[in-house]
C-alpha cells in the first residue's frame, strides 16, 4: 500500500464515508469491503446465479467483484460506476485479476438514468448485485436501479441489494443515527424503507421479493427475482 486517501470521489463530494487506501497498482480497498465481503459472498451462494452474468451497479473499490470472482470459478462479473476515482480502482482490479473475461468493465452508469449505454441489452443479464448504494445517493438511484433490473435481467434473473434498511417505520438505533448524519451531508440522501419505498418500486418493475437476509451490522441483503 501506498499512502491513504480520503473518500472523496471525482466529482468532489464524498461517496464513500470512509478511508480508502490505494495500491501502487492502483487498486484501492475500503476496510468495510474487507469485513463484509464474506458474509456477503455466503449470501450469493445461496440465492445468486453464481454460474452467470452479473453487472454490479456502483462498484466503488472494486473489491468485492475482484474477491467473488476468485471465490465461484464460473461467476462473469462486470463492473460499473459513474464516479471516474473509482472505476479507475475497477479497471486496476481487472488488469491484476487472474480471471480473463470473467471480470470486466467498468461500464459507465448512473443508476438513476435509464439508459445504461453499453450494458443496455434487454433480459441479457443473470444478476444485478449493487451494495452500499442506494442511501448514499438521491432516491432516484434507487428508482433507476430496480427499473434497469426489470429491462436487463433476463426471466428468472435476480437483483441483490445490499446495505442498511428500514423495515416498514422501523428502524435501528445505529441506522437511524446514520442516515441523519447522511442528510447532514446531502439532504436528498438517507437509508430507505424497505417496505414503504423499494419493494412499490421492485413490483413496478416486475421484481418478486424472493428473500431478506439479516446481516452484521444492521445491514441486510435483498433477492428480487424478475418474473
Ligand atoms: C459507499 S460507495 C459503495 C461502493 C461499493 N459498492 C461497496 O459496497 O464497497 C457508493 C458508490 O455508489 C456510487 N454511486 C453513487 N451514486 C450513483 C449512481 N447514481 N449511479 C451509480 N453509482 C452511483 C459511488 O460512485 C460509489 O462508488
Amino acid at each position: 500500500m501506498s499512502g491513504d486517501q480520503d473518500d472523496i470521489g471525482s466529482s468532489g463530494k464524498s461517496i464513500a464515508l470512509e478511508a480508502r487506501n490505494t495500491g501502487e497498482d492502483g487498486r484501492r480497498y475500503s476496510p468495510s469491503a474487507a469485513r463484509n465481503g464474506e458474509a456477503i459472498g455466503d449470501v450469493l451462494a445461496a440465492y445468486m446465479p453464481i454460474d452467470g452474468q452479473v453487472l454490479e451497479i456502483a462498484s466503488g473499490t472494486g473489491e468485492h467483484g475482484a474477491r467473488f470472482i476468485e471465490r465461484f470459478p464460473e461467476l462473469r462479473w462486470t463492473y460499473s460506476d459513474l464516479d471516474e476515482i473509482s472505476m479507475a480502482s475497477q479497471a486496476a482490479w481487472v488488469t491484476h485479476a487472474e480471471a480473463g473475461d470473467r471480470l470486466s468493465g467498468p461500464v459507465r452508469i448512473d443508476a438513476s438514468q435509464d439508459n445504461w449505454g453499453e450494458a443496455e441489452r434487454p433480459e441479457s443479464l443473470d444478476g444485478i448485485f449493487c451494495a452500499n448504494m442506494v442511501h448514499i445517493a438521491p432516491f432516484e438511484a434507487a428508482e433507476g436501479l430496480i427499473n434497469g433490473a426489470g429491462r436487463l435481467l433476463k426471466p428468472g434473473g435476480k437483483l441483490m441489494l445490499y446495505g442498511p434498511f428500514a423495515r416498514d417505520g422501523e428502524i435501528a438505533p445505529s441506522n437511524a443515527a446514520f442516515s441523519e448524519d447522511l442528510k447532514r451531508r446531502d439532504q436528498n440522501w438517507g437509508v430507505r424503507d424497505l417496505v414503504q419505498e423499494v419493494l412499490p418500486l421492485a413490483v413496478r418493475a416486475g421484481l418478486t421479493l424472493e428473500t431478506i437476509v439479516d446481516m452484521p451490522a444492521n445491514n441486510l441483503s435483498v433477492i428480487f427475482r424478475k418474473a
